[in-house]
């Protein structure tokens, strides 16, 4: 009973002993478990940890230029924007130059001209550009873009035979060419009286710099003079053998007196170099891309009347102007460039009006409301101004042939056109897929 008891005692011992090393077993194994998962927790944070101090350093230590993952993301989503911006500014300016041109006459290389064109921007000039392009000819034109634009002449820009320099005449120039044609100076009177010595020596110094050239490779020279060198005429009509009437010291001085510089200095040359020269005595011009702030007589009176503001007449409005239509001028050009005559011709219209007749018939061409007003008169202002052209009919076989009703139609249209353009938006927006054939220049500003 005893050794039962005893037994018993060790048995139960026993058992308690196992239950406590299972629980205790147990225990520990969760424990451990929970301990590990703990472990690998800590160590992958420390790892992250650990990687970005490590990368905090790298980029401390890392020369300049180098990029993290984030930051090359940030530089590829960037190229990716300025690629769009590249492809939208490549549309843009496929669409401002013109892949087709107006159609040019094919001259071979015996009669194909190389043309340099000064002032070949403005208003004269591009006309001129334009009819010496149709006709086939290597033209340069170069510009100090004072009074001219690139818009007259874009629909040259990247044309096989068609350059534009952006140079100011008073500096020497090197080129090779056949013929020049002399039109860089400013021509209305606000613009040549801006800067009256600029003028001056766009005029004199430039006019050398055209001639020595003239005289290095051997070209033809045409200058284009003016009507001012008759200043305030004491005979009427002009001839080319009145020798003028201009006031040295007036505001207008600067642009008379240059251009007659101009005509001394041609001679000059040709005396002395042996330079064949010309030199057209201009009339008054109109027609498109006439400049619309110029404060000439046509464009005042055609902006005035388009926006039916009152037509302004300086002086009792009863002096005379005789105007031209650009077209007839540059056939007159063109066709004393080809001549022999070396003597000044002047190439005007010699249909004379006073200002007031012109004032009414702009007015009754457009319509509207605008009344015509009287104010003071200009100082020099010339009271008459119309050309003898019986040299120009002589020896030239030239006239002109717009009759002034209709070169003031189409002027017209093309400044009622310009104010529409107003918004830089609507000539962005411009295309030409498919032009049409352009016989002359007219036919140009018809369609472009
Ligand atoms: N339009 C007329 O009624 C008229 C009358 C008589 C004479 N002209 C003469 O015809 C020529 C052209 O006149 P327009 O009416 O076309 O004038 P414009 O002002 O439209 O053109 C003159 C051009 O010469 C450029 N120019 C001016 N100074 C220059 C310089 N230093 N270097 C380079 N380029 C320069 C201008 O930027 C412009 O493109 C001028 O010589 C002018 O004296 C014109």
């Amino acid at each position: 009973m005893i050794f039962t008891q005893r037994k018993m005692k060790q048995f139960v011992f026993t058992i308690v002993c196992v239950i406590l090393v299972l629980g205790f077993y147990k225990s520990w194994a969760r424990t451990d478990n929970e301990h590990s998962l703990f472990s690998h927790q800590h160590l992958t944070k420390s790892t992250d940890n650990d990687m970005e101090s490590s990368l905090n350093k790298a980029k401390n230590e890392n020369p300049p230029g180098y990029i993290e993952i984030n930051d090359l993301q940030e530089a590829n989503n960037r190229i990716r924007e300025l690629e769009d911006k590249l492809q939208r500014i490549e549309v843009k300016i496929e669409n401002r130059v013109p892949k087709n041109f107006p159609t040019v006459k094919f001259l071979n290389y015996k009669n194909r001209k190389r043309i340099l064109v000064t002032g070949g921007a403005g208003f004269v000039g591009s006309h001129l550009v334009d009819r010496l392009m149709l006709a086939g000819h290597e033209v340069t034109v170069v510009d100090n873009f004072f009074t001219g634009r690139k818009r007259n002449v874009e629909h040259w820009i990247g044309h096989e035979n068609f350059e534009l320099v952006h140079h100011d005449i008073v500096r020497p120039l090197y080129l090779e060419v056949d013929e020049i044609y002399h039109l860089a100076s400013p021509a209305s009177p606000p613009h040549y009286m801006l800067n009256p010595v600029k003028t001056i020596k766009t005029n004199t110094l430039g006019t050398i710099n055209v001639l020595g050239l003239a005289k290095r490779v051997g070209a033809r020279v045409l200058i284009a003079s003016t009507s001012e060198v008759y200043g305030d005429p004491n005979e009427h009509p002009q001839t080319e053998t009145y020798w003028g009437h201009v006031n040295p010291i007036g505001p207008r001085a600067c642009y008379d007196e240059g251009k007659r510089v101009a005509e001394t200095l041609s001679y000059a040359y040709m005396r002395q170099e042996g330079v064949s020269v010309r030199v057209a005595r201009i009339f008054n011009t109109f027609g498109p891309r006439m400049h619309m702030n110029d404060g000439r007589v046509v464009s005042n009176f055609i902006l005035q009347a388009l926006q039916n503001d009152s037509i302004t007449i300086y002086g009792d409005g009863h002096q005379t102007r005789s105007f031209q239509y650009v077209s007839d001028l540059v056939d007159g050009l063109i066709v004393l460039m080809s001549s022999n005559y070396t003597l000044p011709i002047n190439i005007g219209n010699p249909v004379e009006h006073t200002i007031e007749q012109f004032a009414l018939m702009i007015k009754d061409l457009v319509g509207g409301t605008s009344k015509v007003v009287e104010l003071a008169a200009v100082e020099d202002d010339p009271q008459r101004r119309r050309p003898d052209i019986s040299r120009a009919k002589k020896y030239l076989d030239w006239e002109p042939k717009v009759p002034l009703a209709e070169g003031l139609k189409r002027t017209i249209s093309y400044f009622a056109k310009e104010l529409q353009r107003t918004k830089h938006s609507q000539r962005d927006s411009f295309e030409m897929e498919q032009l049409p054939l352009f016989k002359n220049d007219h036919d140009i500003i018809e369609n472009l």
